[in-house]
């Protein structure tokens, strides 16, 4: 089995910016509430004529050409989202179309909420694997904003939308640990088709518990497997939810905060987008380069978690 480094990202903000003030006009909360208690100031929602699919393949195309590679060299297609404009085809499919990628590679979508992306790592490195091939496009997107239900002040202030994606590359040597899992939960729902109102329902409380003791353990147990520590980590980027869910873990795992990047001040919870927008983000802001280590954490709906290790590839 081939370990995979990433060697292009590309990230897509949606057009509209939403304060926690212009949210205050809305349901009976208040900035100081909101920043406070997740570390969100503000998040993007689509605009006129922007979806989860404009913001996929913005990002996409941008992943490609920071891989300095051609759209025809990409082998496998995978996409981590709960909010594409179809269930079928899949988001990944609409991609491939309009991007026009080759025809005979696995092109798919991952269902993990916010654990997709990393979820997204893996499937692919798996088909590169089995199915032949070097390089897979790596998505994770949402347009969150179509399903919030803006009268309850205990989700509508959490969530926003953009995409990011990254290249991999299937590698001889280099590093690549893994730990994936999922306990079945209604923690979060969106109930899905056929149903008229698919809202994002969550008790966070719940979720919160969950995810302070789900980072420290995947981070644990990728340690363990590419017998490293932290301190060989140049970046950890975990899933965007709550900067006192990032806090609360870097003080359970005695880390170094700078390590533990944050942007949910910018964007809110974009659920299976938020990792890849922020190593979009700390890939741009030359906090990682080619050689550099870093693990990635999700967790979410189903409820899921995800964490790999492993390397920034040269282009
Ligand atoms: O991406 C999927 C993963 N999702 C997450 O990671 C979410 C994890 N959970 C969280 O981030 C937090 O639990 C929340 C930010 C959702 C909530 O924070 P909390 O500190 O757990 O607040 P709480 O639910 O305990 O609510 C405290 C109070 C309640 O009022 P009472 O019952 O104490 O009178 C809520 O009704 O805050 C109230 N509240 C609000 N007040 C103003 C809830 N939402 C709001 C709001 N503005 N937007």
């Amino acid at each position: 089995m081939k370990n995979i480094e990433i060697i292009g990202t590309g990230m897509a903000k949606a057009g509209r910016k939403v304060t926690n003030d212009d949210l205050a006009k809305i349901v009976e909360t208040s900035d100081e509430w909101i920043t406070t208690r997740t570390g969100i100031k503000e998040r993007m929602f689509c605009d006129e004529g922007e979806s989860a699919y404009t913001l996929a393949f913005e990002a996409a195309k941008n992943a490609i050409e920071s891989a300095g590679i051609k759209k025809e060299e990409i082998d496998c297609v995978v996409c981590g989202t709960i909010s594409g404009e179809y269930i079928t085809p899949s988001m990944a499919c609409v991609v491939q179309r309009e991007l026009e990628l080759k025809e005979d590679i696995p092109v798919l979508d991952v269902n993990a909420a916010c654990s997709g992306f990393i979820y997204g790592i893996e499937v692919a490195r798996g088909l590169i694997n089995s199915n032949g091939g070097k390089y897979a496009l790596v998505i994770g997107c949402e347009q969150l904003s179509k399903l919030l239900d803006m009268e309850d002040r205990n989700t509508c202030v959490l969530f926003g939308d953009g995409a990011g994606a990254a290249v991999i590359k299937a590698v001889d040597g280099g590093v690549y640990e893994s730990v994936l899992g999922a306990r079945g939960g209604y923690e979060i729902t969106v109930e899905g088709a056929g149903k008229v109102e698919s809202k994002i329902k969550m008790d966070g409380k719940a979720v919160f518990k969950f995810a302070v003791d789900a980072i420290p353990k995947c981070l644990k147990t990728l340690q363990e497997k590419g017998k490293i520590t932290l301190d060989d980590v140049d970046m950890v980027i975990c899933h965007q939810a709550n900067s006192r869910i990032i806090d609360h873990c870097v003080r359970k795992l005695k880390a170094d905060p700078k390590k533990f990047y944050k942007n949910m001040e910018r964007f809110g919870n974009t659920s299976a987008a938020s990792i890849p927008m922020a190593l979009d983000e700390v890939v741009k802001e030359e906090k990682i380069k080619p050689g550099s280590t870093i693990m990635m954490v999700g967790f979410g709906g189903g409820l899921t978690w995800a964490g790999v290790l492993l390397r920034i590839g040269a282009k």
